[in-house]
């Protein structure tokens, strides 16, 4: 089998992740750019790449390329790729696939009508034990699923001096902690409880009204100059939302609730969500994702990443009181995506690919608009 040559846009803090999954998909990282020609020459050792392309366009539609990976800010994520597939080369899109649900629907059309494989790191359908969680539930452990509830929080945005990319919806979307990070969340409650919200009603909160004009890299946290720093720098406005919280129903008749917030401090990444069923409950914890707490009336257990069911381990590579980590979820998903561009199988109408594709991040997109527009209207809204 040839060898896939992976191209990447963007040369931050994911695109180091990504370019590490390549390899160990068996691939190689073919080219890198990023925002200038002068960045993409400096990242091409960062990221071990082979060569620099002067932009994300250029090595769109290289023809030393198999693979796009889109790791650039939000708003480039369309147009790159748009530009990807028209030159028939296979994509691996970061979330927010898009700014709306609706180009993220145009989006996943257009995928499925050129037959290439279109991914998208929804990654933490890669710990070993969400699988587990999700094959619990499929295997009836739980009983019928009544309350879905959890939180994915953050604090690298707590404070005015901490700014971003993300922070400007011309740059990151209208919507900033939900489509971040929520996002995420719901994805994985939706693929392991097999429910999916219907309606929702949310309410968003942005708690820094003014943020420093200076933008900072991702995950890097400004000083905490007090209120008198505070005031003396130059300051921007802030439209995005901080933090938001969301009642949900679903399709099966739960309910649910999530509290998702980049300004709760001590938070670095913690996605955790309990599922609870009639017999048992299922919570997991991303912070502390070697085991799964399994409750039960008369017994609750603590499940570690051992004797798992088969679909858990096939992805667990290393064994049990070897730490499972977040480049490794990525390794694993980019194997699955890999071993789809790698099978000559025709494409693009598959309803169920192994990986996370366009649609679920189209999906995504949708609830997160929903989130927008109930937040604006102070309502209870169907997810379209
Ligand atoms: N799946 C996940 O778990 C996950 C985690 C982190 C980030 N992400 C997503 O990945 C994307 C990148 O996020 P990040 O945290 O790496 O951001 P980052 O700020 O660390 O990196 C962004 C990179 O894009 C480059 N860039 C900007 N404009 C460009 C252009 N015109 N052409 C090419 N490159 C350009 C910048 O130079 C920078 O290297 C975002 O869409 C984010 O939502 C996903």
């Amino acid at each position: 089998m040839r060898t896939i040559r992976a191209g990447i846009a963007g040369a931050g803090m994911v695109a180091a992740v990504h370019a590490d999954a390549v390899r160990r998909a068996g691939g190689v990282v073919a080219g890198v750019a990023a925002s200038t020609p002068e960045r993409s020459k400096a990242a091409v050792q960062r990221l071990n790449a082979e060569r620099a392309y002067d932009s994300a366009e250029d090595l769109a539609r290289s023809d030393d390329v198999d693979v796009v990976h889109v790791c650039t800010p939000n708003a480039l994520h369309g147009p790159l790729v748009r530009a990807a597939l028209a030159a028939g080369k296979h994509v691996v899109c970061e979330k927010p696939l898009s700014l709306t649900g609706a180009d993220s629907a145009e989006l996943t059309a257009l995928a499925a009508d050129s037959g290439l494989v279109a991914a998208v790191p929804l990654v933490y359908r890669y710990h070993p034990m969400t699988v587990e969680a999700r094959e619990r539930v499929r295997a009836g452990d739980l009983g019928a699923i009544r309350l879905i509830h959890g939180h994915y929080l953050q604090d690298w945005l707590a404070r005015p001096d901490d700014n971003n990319w993300r922070v400007d919806p011309a740059v990151g979307g209208a919507s900033r902690a939900f489509a971040d990070i929520g996002s995420h969340w719901c994805d994985l409650v939706e693929w392991v409880s097999g429910h999916r919200i219907v309606e929702l009603v949310a309410a968003a909160q942005t708690v820094l009204p003014e943020r420093s004009a200076a933008g900072r890299e991702t995950f890097t946290t400004g000083a905490d100059t007090g209120a008198a720093g505070a005031a003396a720098a130059p300051r921007t406005p802030v439209t995005t939302e901080d933090a938001v919280q969301v009642l949900f129903r679903t399709d099966r008749g739960a309910t649910g609730a999530l509290v998702v917030s980049q300004v709760s401090p001590g938070r670095k990444n913690r996605l955790w969500f309990e599922i609870d069923g009639a017999d048992r409950s299922v919570s997991f914890d991303g912070e502390d994702p070697e085991s799964l707490l399994l409750g039960g009336r008369d017994r609750t257990e603590i499940l570690r990443r051992d004797n798992l069911s088969a679909q858990a381990g096939r992805i667990n590579a290393v064994p049990a009181g070897h730490p499972w980590g977040y480049r490794d979820c990525f390794a694993a998903f980019t194997a699955d995506v890999y071993a789809a561009i790698a099978d000559p199988a025709p494409r693009g109408s598959d309803p169920a690919p192994a990986y996370p594709a366009f649609a679920d991040a189209a999906r995504t997109a949708h609830i997160t608009d929903a989130v927008l527009a109930s937040a604006a209207n102070r309502s209870w809204i169907e997810v379209s």
